[in-house]
């Protein structure tokens, strides 16, 4: 049986990525698709979502419009590293369907609560207010869920400030919710994203798949690689969001150690930063975890295998 998740994201390159490898993966179902402020505003996240699901063939799966803020703070985005857009570079087609009436919390809402108990993971590549959101209006979800899956936070150091991740920061108030639920979460944060670089070498393995979406991948590619070498020196850009969702479909790509975790919420100079309690043994009653390793290789063979299988859902 395929895992049911729900992809709660802000395309944003690396999200967009993090779609084509759900949807390519034959072990992932797409059971909704939300969007988040965060790399760009609502509107243009949103509509660059429905845009990659065109160019990745993505057919008869729902998806909405989520929070335009956070729950507390004042908005923030990211064009240093993905554009006003915040889907800079390639060219993307007019959307062939429309977002969901019923906006992102609703419609987590409602297909959690659809689904058998146990059988929907979620996997936020945002900040978290939509899925806080969701856990406030309808408490019964929390148990309802098999897990969530984030990519956000560092245990080891931050990229939006010395401290802390964009993810996280932008939105920490929703980020203490999530982490503070009954249900298993598992934080893909920094320290293993920091690992999964686009380098040449899997620029050129991508380049070979040869199909649209791959050349897609490639253009993203240049725009994020520009980007990071900009903003944060990085020679291969960081490509965070799929590895959440690689860890999905083989929990080997990632080693993960129970730990309690929390987030700062006051702190003047870490406002944002995650907490990772990793002195032994955790509690029994330990709920979360966190990544601090990755397989970048079986990671990387993932995300060509899903574009291999996509091949050119237009042709
Ligand atoms: C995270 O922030 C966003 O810019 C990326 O899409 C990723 O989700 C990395 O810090
Ligand atoms: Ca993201």
């Amino acid at each position: 049986m395929p895992r049911r998740i729900i992809l709660d994201c802000d395309p944003g390159h690396d999200d967009a990525i993090a779609l084509l490898l759900a949807h390519g993966n034959p072990d992932i179902e797409l059971a909704a698709v939300t969007t988040v402020m965060g790399n760009a505003g609502i509107e243009n996240v949103t509509r660059n979502a429905l845009s990659v699901a065109r160019i990745a063939g993505i057919t008869g799966v729902p998806f909405a419009r989520g929070s335009a803020r956070p729950l507390v703070r004042t908005v923030e985005y990211a064009p240093d590293i993905h554009g006003d857009s915040g889907l800079d570079g390639p060219v993307l087609p007019e959307p062939t369907f429309d977002v969901d009436p019923r906006g992102a919390v609703q419609l987590i809402i409602d297909t959690i609560m659809e689904s058998e108990p146990g059988t929907i993971t979620l996997v936020p590549t945002g900040a978290l207010t939509n899925i806080a959101l969701a856990a406030r209006l309808e408490p019964r979800i929390v148990s309802r869920v098999r897990e969530v899956v984030l990519m956000g936070g560092g245990v080891h150091g931050g990229n939006w400030s010395p401290t802390s991740e964009f993810n996280i920061v932008i939105d920490p108030e929703a980020a203490h919710i999530v982490f503070n639920e009954s249900w298993p979460v598992t934080m893909v944060g920094i320290d293993v994203t920091h690992q999964a670089l686009a380098t040449p070498e899997v620029r050129e393995r991508i380049a070979a798949v040869g199909t649209k979406p791959s050349v897609f991948v490639g253009e993203l590619l240049d725009f994020f690689g520009a980007t990071y070498l900009e903003a944060q020196g990085f020679t291969s850009p960081p490509v965070h969001d799929p590895v959440a969702v690689a860890y999905i479909i083989d929990s080997e790509v990632l080693k993960v150690v129970k730990a309690p975790l929390d987030v700062e919420l006051s702190g003047s100079l870490t406002l944002g930063m995650t907490v990772a309690d990793l002195r032994r043994p955790a509690p029994a009653d330990c709920t979360t975890q966190v990544a601090l390793g990755i397989d970048e290789n079986r990671f990387w063979d993932l995300v060509v295998d899903a574009l291999e299988r996509i091949c050119d859902p237009e042709a």
